[in-house]
């Protein structure tokens, strides 16, 4: 890490922004000075329990404390705003993920980044287990070979209660998306990451489980063309009443396969199958006695170590002047995705990524 104390703010003091709380204050040479929240009692409950200095009512204010950097913890439509307002007070900015819920804002962020010259890096933590990093290294550096097949499966467990806990949850102008948007985006950021560039998609969209609750996806399938000439297939849900969590497989142009299996939820990453020659796992992880059901708050707390590898990269790109592990470009590619799979399940059409740029996921366009 390069040398320097990093005065960082975070904006949003909800479920996540602990992780990043507890993430920040473990970086060497990162002081955490200030949080805001519009909700004014939370966010002094929050200063208070983390130890932060200052709290406050709006993200103005916090911006005016002098911070060098912020991270953005507020629900997803909601990330425009803040990145362009840092990034207007030339202050560096994390976001959450998704960076956005359409790839027009998602342009407009990375634009003003590029503009101010601040750093701008988008949370995607899975990255950061070993088994995650593995699979692309054996990829890079031939050991799999190019892929030519990926999957996608998020199989999850919520409750009703998550969607009525908090209002902006399952709502098209609030959330922007249901399963895809909120928890499939992590698995499928790592799938391009793995294959490469998308160039098209088809999928289709239901609300199966929730629809009590929410008027977003509860459950999606997809397939994803790229550029290589890979294909992978999506599938997501929030709606199955024993979570068996994510996996993410690729076929590599050796025949060997490799995935990543996080399960239970929010637990790290393994690599379940992994079939080089002379390398061979093959994992059983399910079981009865397995606890697979958590709540939000044990998934989140499960990731900390690795929202704790991020910050750290993310301060060390701040501090020495390189770009930060996940960029707002690409950050950009997966909600490009699961945009297009918004479009195509509304139209029946494939939809070509390439030819799509401002793909949105208002209510009006379902
Ligand atoms: N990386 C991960 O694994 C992970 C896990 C959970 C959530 N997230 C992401 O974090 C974000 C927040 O999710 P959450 O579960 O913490 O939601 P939450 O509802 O618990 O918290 C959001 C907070 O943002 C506040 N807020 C709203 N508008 C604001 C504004 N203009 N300025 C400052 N604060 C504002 C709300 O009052 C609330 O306290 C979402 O984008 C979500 O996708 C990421």
């Amino acid at each position: 890490m390069g040398t320097g104390t990093l005065r960082v703010g975070i904006v949003g003091c909800g479920r996540i922004a602990g992780n990043h709380a507890r993430a920040l204050q473990r970086v060497p040479g990162v002081d955490v000075v200030g949080c805001c929240d519009p909700d004014l009692a939370r966010s002094r409950n929050f200063a208070a329990t983390h130890g932060i200095p200052q709290a406050f009512g709006s993200v103005d204010e916090l911006l005016a404390l002098g911070v060098d950097a912020c991270t953005v913890c507020t629900p997803h439509p909601v990330h425009e705003e803040v990145v362009l307002a840092a990034a207007a007070a030339g202050i560096h900015v994390l976001c959450e993920k998704p960076i956005a819920v359409d790839v027009a804002a998602a342009d407009r962020m990375i634009e003003a980044a590029d503009r101010a010259g601040i750093t701008f890096g988008v949370l995607f933590q899975r990255r950061f287990w070993p088994a995650a990093r593995r699979i692309k290294t054996a990829i890079d550096d031939g050991t799999l070979g190019a892929p030519t097949l990926g999957e996608v499966s998020v199989i999850l467990h919520r409750p009703s209660e998550y969607y009525s806990a908090d209002a902006w949850r399952g709502r098209w102008d609030t959330d922007g998306g249901g399963v895809l948007m909120t928890q499939a985006v992590h698995q499928i950021d790592m799938l391009q990451w793995f294959v490469g560039d998308a160039t098209s998609v088809s999928g289709f969209i239901r609300t199966h489980t929730h629809g009590d609750h929410i008027e977003t996806e509860d459950s999606a399938s997809a397939v994803v063309t790229f550029a290589s000439g890979a294909t992978a297939t999506i599938t997501a849900t929030t709606g199955a009443n024993h979570n068996l969590g994510n996996r993410v497989t690729v076929v590599g142009a050796t025949g060997a396969i490799a995935s990543v299996l996080e399960f239970p939820e929010g637990r790290e990453g393994v690599n379940e199958i992994w079939t080089v020659p002379g390398e061979i796992t093959l994992g059983t992880p399910y079981s009865p006695d397995v606890q697979a059901n958590l709540d939000v708050a044990d998934v989140n707390a499960g990731l900390t170590d690795f929202h704790t590898l991020q910050v750290q990269d993310f301060a060390d790109a701040v501090l020495t002047g390189r770009a930060p592990a996940v960029t707002g470009r690409d950050a950009r590619a997966s909600l490009a995705i699961v945009a297009g799979i918004y479009e195509s399940s509304r139209t029946g059409r494939v939809v070509d990524l390439r030819a799509a740029p401002t793909l949105v996921t208002t209510k009006e366009t379902r």
